[in-house]
């Protein structure tokens, strides 16, 4: 692996719609020459074969290699850790990143995260971010939100998560699905503080 390479950044897909959104922030990142290190969800494989024209491989090492091609990524600069792979180091506070971000974010994992369930390496590896008080960044989409779901959000955003909700603006005349997209993920990116060419933020010609 290149030396060289910015410090990972956890990025984790889970089955709400949006996949486009996770997909597009991995390739950032790796534009950005930062490690990324990836998850993706049982149902989010569903949904990625369901909005995009590809299926990805569940197997966490083919996984990687697909990502990495479809990226153009470095070798070794994307991981992929499967669901319930307790030894990798997102699952413990001495070998977690300082950033998160799961996006899109299902309102099934939003809830886990916000009491703790910690059932799966996605699930955990979110307790982990909050508990050592790292940068945790949550991409819900649904519409409407439940009383439930506005209860979790509230409650993680009071313990220091960042809920950025998939729900792109128009002021930037939007010409293509990509240009919707990229402004999500470039919210993200100010977020995380990586620099970006996506979007000239707001006062900037
Ligand atoms: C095509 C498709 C679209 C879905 N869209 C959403 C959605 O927008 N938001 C959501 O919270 N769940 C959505 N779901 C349901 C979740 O995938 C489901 O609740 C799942 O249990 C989430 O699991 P996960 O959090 O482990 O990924 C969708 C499912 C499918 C198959």
């Amino acid at each position: 692996m290149q030396t060289e390479l910015g410090a990972p950044v956890t990025v984790a897909l889970t089955g709400a719609s949006g996949a486009q959104y996770g997909l597009r922030l991995i390739e950032a990142l790796v534009a950005a020459d930062h490690q990324v290190w990836v998850m993706i969800s049982k149902a989010a494989h569903l949904v990625i074969a369901t909005e995009t024209d590809r299926e990805l491989p569940a197997r966490p090492a083919r996984l990687a290699e697909v990502l990495t091609e479809r990226s153009g990524a470095a070798p070794g600069q994307i991981r992929c850790f499967g669901r319930e792979e307790w030894m990798a180091p997102v699952a413990s506070g001495s070998g977690a990143p300082s950033a998160m971000v799961i996006c899109p974010c299902s309102t099934g994992t939003l809830s886990a995260v916000a009491t703790g369930a910690s059932n799966n390496l996605i699930e955990r590896a979110a307790d982990v971010a909050l508990k050592e008080r790292r940068k945790l960044i949550l991409v819900p989409r649904e519409t409407p939100f439940s009383a439930i779901h506005l209860e979790h959000m509230l409650a993680l955003t009071r313990m220091g998560a960042v809920i950025l909700p998939a729900a792109p603006g128009f002021y930037h005349q939007p010409a293509s699905i990509d240009d919707l997209v990229d402004f999500i993920v470039a919210r993200i990116l100010n977020q995380l503080g990586i620099a970006h060419r996506l979007m000239s933020r707001w006062g900037e010609a």
